[in-house]
């Protein structure tokens, strides 16, 4: 059996992934770092299937003891300060998880298990204010947020590693995915659950900032089966993961709104708060190569992303208070 080792087992990517990778037969280990309040809610329908090391990605021992004891054959190291908005408010801690952080992954790698495939985050925001549309592995990077400056560092890290220690090392150009398990903090979820708030009388306002970037979304669930399949590759290689499609924070409002029967302009409003120092206005990915060399394939489409996401906040709140006071249900979701 094959011991899979997840750092950001708490997050989104992390649940979805370790799911997969019990599903495949793996024995999943997933390093979660001290918290007062520990969450396990992402992962709890594995939970009991999943084995947890306390460390982090600040503490260089905390790694090389985990590796050391759980001597797993594929690393995927997820965790990062991920937030692009908060990165700006904590550009030096987002540098040490999120740029410094792959390189102590790195380190540890080399010094306690060379051999390990290694799978590194990387992100579509390493693109920043791009300089082709559509961004290819070969599109050059120029980052727009500290956040993204992060990525680069350990993106190149990690191709560092490969060329000089001849290690197994990858990473994944992700275009932006989300799901029902996405942070509410993220524009999407922010927006399925404040649809879902405002069907049920809970709030009667959307403020958002910039309604017009565009973004290529797919769904978190395609993204980490190709995670895996980099790993199962017999070369160590970065591969773009997009849909190929492109949409606006607007018109992902329309179809949110829509679902429930209302009109999105009745509801979100425009605040300056949410805009950002510099922004990423247009992300749109070709995915050629890992569909050629993987044959990888997204499976769930933007308006299907789209309902999966409002119906699975709306179902939530359909649990709580049975009946909307604005718009409709629609039918799929069920009074428990
Ligand atoms: P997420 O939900 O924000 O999860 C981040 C994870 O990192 C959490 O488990 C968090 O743990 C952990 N973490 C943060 N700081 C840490 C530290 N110092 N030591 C150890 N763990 C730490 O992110 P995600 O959406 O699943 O994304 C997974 C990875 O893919 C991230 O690296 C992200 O930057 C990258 N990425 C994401 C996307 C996307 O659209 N989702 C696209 C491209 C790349 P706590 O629960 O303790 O906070
Ligand atoms: N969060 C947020 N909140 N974003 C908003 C809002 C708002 O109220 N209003 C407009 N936006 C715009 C942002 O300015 C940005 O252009 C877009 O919505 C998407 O923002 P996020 O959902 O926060 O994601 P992101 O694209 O900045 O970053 C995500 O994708 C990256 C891949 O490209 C994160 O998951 C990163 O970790 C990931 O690397």
């Amino acid at each position: 059996m094959k011991t899979a080792f997840i750092t950001g087992i708490t997050g989104q990517d992390g649940s979805y992934l370790a799911e997969h990778l019990l599903e495949q037969g793996y024995k999943v280990v997933g390093m979660m770092r001290r918290s007062a309040t520990p969450s396990t809610a992402r992962f709890a329908a594995v939970e009991d299937r999943v084995e947890i090391g306390h460390g982090d990605l600040l503490d260089q021992s905390s790694l090389m003891r985990l590796l050391d004891e759980h001597k797993p054959d594929e690393i995927y190291n997820l965790a990062a300060q991920s937030f692009v908005h908060s990165s700006f408010h904590e550009p030096i801690h987002t540098s040490d998880v999120t740029g410094l952080g792959v390189m102590r992954m790195l380190e540890a790698v080399r010094l306690v298990c060379p051999k390990v495939r290694f799978y590194q985050a990387s992100s579509s925001e390493m693109f920043g204010e791009v300089h082709e549309t559509p961004q290819r592995e070969t599109t050059p990077f120029h980052p727009r947020s500290p956040y993204g400056v992060a990525k680069v560092y350990g993106h190149w890290a990690t191709v560092n590693y490969r060329e000089s220690y001849d290690m197994f090392a990858c990473s994944g150009i992700l275009f932006n995915h989300e799901s029902p398990r996405r942070g509410k903090e993220f524009v999407t979820r922010k927006i399925s659950d404040h649809v879902a708030s405002i069907v049920f009388g809970e709030k009667d306002q959307l403020a958002l900032g910039n309604l017009d970037a565009r973004r290529d979304w797919g769904f978190a669930g395609d993204y980490i089966r190709a995670m895996h399949l980099m790993l199962l590759a017999d070369t160590p290689e970065d591969y773009v993961i997009s849909t190929g499609t492109t949409e606006s924070v607007r018109e992902f409002c329309r179809i949110a709104f829509e679902r429930v029967g209302l009109n999105y302009e009745d509801y979100v409003v425009v605040d300056p708060r949410f805009f950002r120092p510099a922004e990423v206005e247009l992300l749109l990915g070709d995915a050629a190569k890992a569909k050629e060399k993987l044959g990888w394939e997204p499976e769930v489409d933007f308006r299907g992303l789209v309902e999966m996401m409002v119906d699975a906040d709306l179902q939530t709140r359909l649990d709580m208070y049975k009946e909307p006071t604005r718009g409709f249900l629609p039918d799929t979701l069920k009074v428990s």
